[in-house]
């Protein structure tokens, strides 16, 4: 396999992995960011968030010689592919993306650019993106290189994973034929590996490329929305979403998989994905066409009040003052990220309403207590639970699915369960005397 000289600008959940995977395959990379105690963090061989594995991977790459972390955008001058991915955070008071990033990178990238004996640079865009931005980034870059659009799929929690074996590559390539030709060539040296192993690969144009993304996302934003719509109508006919969720996936034309109702999604992708598009649509006079997803998300958001009106039921009415026990922060398992997680904004919620909220999280923990100083901490589940009036089990994480009912029923005031999750055994857990409420579920 050929060794390809590479920048990754935006060290984030996204460039971080990007970085140390790419290096690991065998390039040669430098990865770019404005935060300098980011960069030294990497530099010293520390992710900087929680992410299974990206420890080994960064560290074996950074002892291979071959990664290094650099705020300084010189620094990424010999390399002939960049990649771009930078964050497109949701904007304040607006469902549009922020775009603030991405324009300052490839600003700040474009004086960067030269051509190699192999042919111009290329810069590969792998940030989520409204449509229409890859063409009036390649604008930006002219003649100084070629642009391709890149994006990337990885969930957080499987991020090396789906980096190093994703299920397929997108290229988006300039319409000129000389160009796309350079943009293809250089990525597939990239990704040769992966190739190799027959990953199937996809061009086509920027806005399907840009398109592939958020569709992928509306859609699976969609999958977990149809359910816990299903958890609603089952609320009101005391039928059971889990085994409905189970006998639909029988038919692989639906599938199991993004079936499972709760307390919904959160995190740094679908939900602003979502509102983005939506915001897109609008630009080009296409609302009409995403007005579904305004229903995905709010049928979303109302499973985290659900959730808040079950517990202050559980509680009789009388929140202010009850110790409250949550469990879990981040917005899924695996990963300590809280950006628009619902487990998070249930706590929040309750602890608005007046209850003394015992927050505990295996990764979240220490981020929470940086930026919600406002919360009560807890290490551990049995500390968090004692004496609580009612208990939510909010994140998924093997060791609050394993917990013992029988133990934690003897530290809490009242056996109370709200499984936000519906992954408890509702049959053990009421066998140990508890009150056990499950979303969607009799
Ligand atoms: C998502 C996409 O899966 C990924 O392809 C894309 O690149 C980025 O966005 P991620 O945000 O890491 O990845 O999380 P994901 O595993 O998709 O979960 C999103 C949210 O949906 C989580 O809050 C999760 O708890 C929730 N979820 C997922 C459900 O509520 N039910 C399900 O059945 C599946």
């Amino acid at each position: 396999m050929a060794i390809v000289k590479l920048s990754v600008i935006g060290c984030g959940y996204l460039g971080a992995v990007h970085a140390s995977c790419m290096a690991d395959l065998g390039h040669e990379v430098v990865g770019i960011d404005v935060d300098a105690a980011k960069v030294a963090q990497l530099n010293a061989g520390e992710p900087p968030f929680h992410e299974p594995g990206l420890g080994e991977v960064l560290r074996r790459a950074l002892d291979s010689g071959r990664l290094r972390f650099s705020t300084d955008m010189a620094d990424a001058a010999s390399a002939r592919v960049h990649f771009v991915g930078v964050g497109t955070p949701q904007q304040q008071g607006s469902y549009a993306a922020d775009l603030t990033y991405v324009d300052a990178a490839i600003d700040a990238l474009v004086p960067h650019l030269h051509a190699g004996s192999d042919g111009p640079a290329v810069v590969a865009g792998k940030s989520t993106v409204p449509v229409g931005t890859a063409a009036r980034l390649a604008e930006k870059i002219g003649d100084a290189g070629v642009l391709a659009w890149n994006p990337e799929f990885l969930r957080e929690g499987f991020a090396v994973q789906d980096t190093v074996a994703p299920d397929r590559l997108v290229y988006g390539l300039p319409g000129d034929d000389a160009k796309a030709a350079v943009a293809r060539d250089a990525l597939d040296a990239v990704y040769a590996s992966i190739l190799e192993r027959g990953t199937p690969r996809l061009t086509a144009d920027y806005a399907s490329a840009e398109l592939v993304k958020v569709a992928a996302n509306s859609f699976l934003a969609t999958k977990i929305s149809f359910i816990n719509a299903m958890a609603e109508m089952c609320e009101v006919t005391g039928a059971d979403v889990s085994f409905l969720a189970e006998a639909i996936g029988h038919d692989d034309r639906i599938g199991k998989k993004f079936l499972k109702a709760g307390i919904g999604f959160g995190g740094g992708c679908l939900p602003k994905d979502i509102r983005a598009f939506m915001a897109r649509a609008g630009e080009l006079g296409a609302e009409q066409s995403l007005t579904f997803l305004r229903e995905v998300d709010s049928i979303n958001l109302r499973r985290r009040q659900h959730v808040v009106n079950l517990t202050v039921h559980a509680l009789e009415g009388r929140v202010p003052g009850k110790p409250v026990a949550v469990l879990g922060a981040a917005f899924k398992p695996h990963s300590d990220d809280i950006r628009d997680s619902p487990a998070l904004d249930v706590a929040s919620r309750l602890s608005g309403l007046g209850a003394k909220v015992r927050i505990v999280d295996p990764a979240a923990g220490p981020v929470l207590r940086r930026v919600r100083p406002d919360l009560d901490v807890r290490d551990s589940a049995h500390d968090a639970v004692a004496g609580a009036h009612v208990v939510l089990l909010l994140t998924e994480w093997p060791e609050f699915r394993d917990l013992d009912p029988v133990e934690l029923g003897e530290s809490v005031e009242h056996r109370t369960i709200i499984d936000g999750r519906n992954v408890l055994d509702s049959a053990a857990w009421r066998a140990a005397g508890w009150t056990y409420i499950g979303l969607g579920r009799p």
